[in-house]
């Protein structure tokens, strides 16, 4: 090319656009408005969600009443957990988090599942869990959580809870992704019938940490019958 000041417009312009490529396919990439409540009025397909109009956007956009009831408490092993994304909280669009809600009756379980694009903290508002996730090493890290105990499961990685005490629990989660994904193992690779057959083998390796044997399992849930304290 003849003209140096052309071409290095040039390559400018393909920096430009391919990092403007990169930063889109990105997940979850940061903000560049205030805020940015889902538009549900929208077809096309983004990362992420088209906002609404400025002049639009209400207090309502930034708060939300679903987590309010407790969810769905008739299923001990699936459909205890209630994730509200960007999709349903409109005011999470662009910010990078999402909020769940999980109710277990005594003995229930969230079965080992993984967020692929989150991770995930875990607040414990009522009730006693042993709540734990599986690392890349097959190792298993495990613990009893009491009401205001907090745990972190790393993003990708297959966690559980199982209310191993003596009333329902209460907990709530939030996710670093507005979108965090689930990944349920005993959904997609058993058979529903086989699943249960499943999460037996798996509650065989859970037992209570040694530095916390001084907890007392309720003798009435599943757990005890693998544990002995
Ligand atoms: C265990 O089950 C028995 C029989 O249903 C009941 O009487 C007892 O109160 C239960 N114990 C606990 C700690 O829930």
């Amino acid at each position: 090319m003849k003209n140096p000041s052309l071409a290095s417009s040039l390559i400018f312009l393909l920096l430009f656009v391919l990092f403007s490529c990169l930063g889109i396919s990105l997940a979850d990439s940061n903000n560049v408005f205030d805020t940015c409540p889902t538009a549900t009025d929208r077809i096309e397909f983004i990362n992420g969600y088209h906002c609404k109009s400025p002049t639009l956007v209400t207090t309502s956009d930034f708060n939300s009443a679903k987590l309010t009831e407790p969810v769905n408490t008739d299923d001990r092993i699936n459909l205890v957990v209630k994730i509200v994304t960007a999709a349903d909280f409109h005011g999470l669009n662009t910010l990078g988090l999402s909020v769940s809600r999980t109710d277990l009756v005594i003995d229930a379980i969230v079965s080992p599942h993984s967020h692929p694009r989150a991770t995930e903290m875990f607040f414990l508002n009522q009730g006693i869990v042993l709540a734990g996730f599986i690392d890349t090493r097959n190792q298993l890290f495990q613990t009893i959580l009491k009401a205001g105990d907090v745990i972190v499961f790393p993003k990708g990685l297959l966690h559980f809870c199982l209310n191993s005490g003596y009333e329902p629990t209460i907990s709530f989660s939030v996710y670093n992704s507005q979108n965090p994904g689930v990944v349920n193992i005993n959904g997609a690779v058993f058979d529903p019938a086989d699943s249960s057959h499943f999460i037996e083998k798996f509650l065989k390796r859970l037992t209570v940490p040694s530095s916390q044997s001084n907890f007392k399992l309720n003798p009435n849930v599943t757990l005890s019958r693998y544990t002995s304290l």
